[in-house]
């Protein structure tokens, strides 16, 4: 993420450690996003693409025409680097650009799609999934993957963990009625939760807890130093605390991830 923090979010870490996929599930969730929504000569607008994998994969494997926007410059240099590596630059365009404004017209995309993407990470969550139904025709559908609240907890201890993971997280209830508000029906979901998604994330590994979707590689050569660079011990030690206090989370069902799709309407509604 983009912004002034002391200290480093698990987010921050998992950004800076370059790794290529940044959300559970991995290519099983991305297959079966292509597989709920027809992605097929269809324009796509990917919300918070990060280093263009999944936007590579959908122009690839589903036949869209992919537009990826990420706040970060390095995601969306890294997103043009890997179009043009797997072949598909020309149904493929990556852009710099905010979730909470975004640089489309309205109606000017079939689907938008964003996996662990920018509603928690941005100011304003209602803003980013209102911009998201803007640009998209009537009658297209919304397609979000996100970390959700499945257990309550107490607010303070709520604000601490969201803060730790880079990001706010809302309930199940709280996802509905976001979308209703920005005029979406027909919500959908399935659930993604479980440590075994997390593995996903990086395939072929051992995952027992969270920080070992990091290699002892990336961990002591790209994020201890470029952490303590940015952040000085203090943040070190504040970004291990995170990963083993979060972590149990995952573990326990207090913390899950879901898929979620809704339809805009085929008309426009006045806003409520
Ligand atoms: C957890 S990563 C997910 C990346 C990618 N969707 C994936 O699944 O691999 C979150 C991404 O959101 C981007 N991001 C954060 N805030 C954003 C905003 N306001 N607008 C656009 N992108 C944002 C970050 O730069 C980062 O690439």
């Amino acid at each position: 993420m983009e912004h002034q923090r002391r200290t480093p979010s698990m987010e921050d870490a998992g950004e800076l450690a370059g790794i290529e996929v940044l959300h559970p599930g991995g290519f099983d969730l991305s297959k079966r996003i292509g597989a709920i929504v027809n992605m097929k000569d269809k324009k796509v607008l990917e919300v918070a693409c990060g280093r263009g994998t999944f936007a590579c994969y959908f122009a690839k494997h589903f036949g869209a025409r992919i537009t990826g926007v990420d706040l970060n410059a390095d995601m969306i240099t890294a997103s043009i680097n890997r179009a043009r590596a797997e072949g598909v630059a020309d149904s493929t365009e990556f852009k710099i650009a905010d979730a909470s404004n975004l640089p489309f017209t309205r109606d000017s995309f079939d689907i938008v799609v964003s996996e662990c993407g920018p509603v928690g990470l941005a100011p304003d969550p209602q803003r980013v999934v209102n911009e998201m139904v803007r640009v998209m025709k009537p009658g297209g559908h919304l397609v979000l993957h996100a970390p959700v609240w499945l257990k309550e907890v107490p607010d303070g201890a709520r604000r601490d963990i969201e803060y730790r993971l880079g990001g706010r997280m809302f309930t199940l209830s709280e996802w509905d009625d976001m979308l209703r508000k920005a005029g979406l029906v027909e919500k959908w979901d399935e659930d993604w939760s479980g440590i075994e998604q997390i593995g996903k994330i990086r395939p072929g590994r051992k995952i027992r807890t969270l920080g070992d979707v990091f290699t002892l590689r990336e961990k002591t050569l790209v994020v201890l130093p470029r952490v303590l660079r940015r952040y000085g011990c203090k943040g070190l030690l504040y970004l291990n605390e995170s990963f083993k206090k979060v972590s149990p989370l995952f573990y326990d069902g207090t913390i899950g991830t879901y898929l979620m799709r809704s339809r805009k309407p085929d008309v426009h509604l006045p806003s409520s």
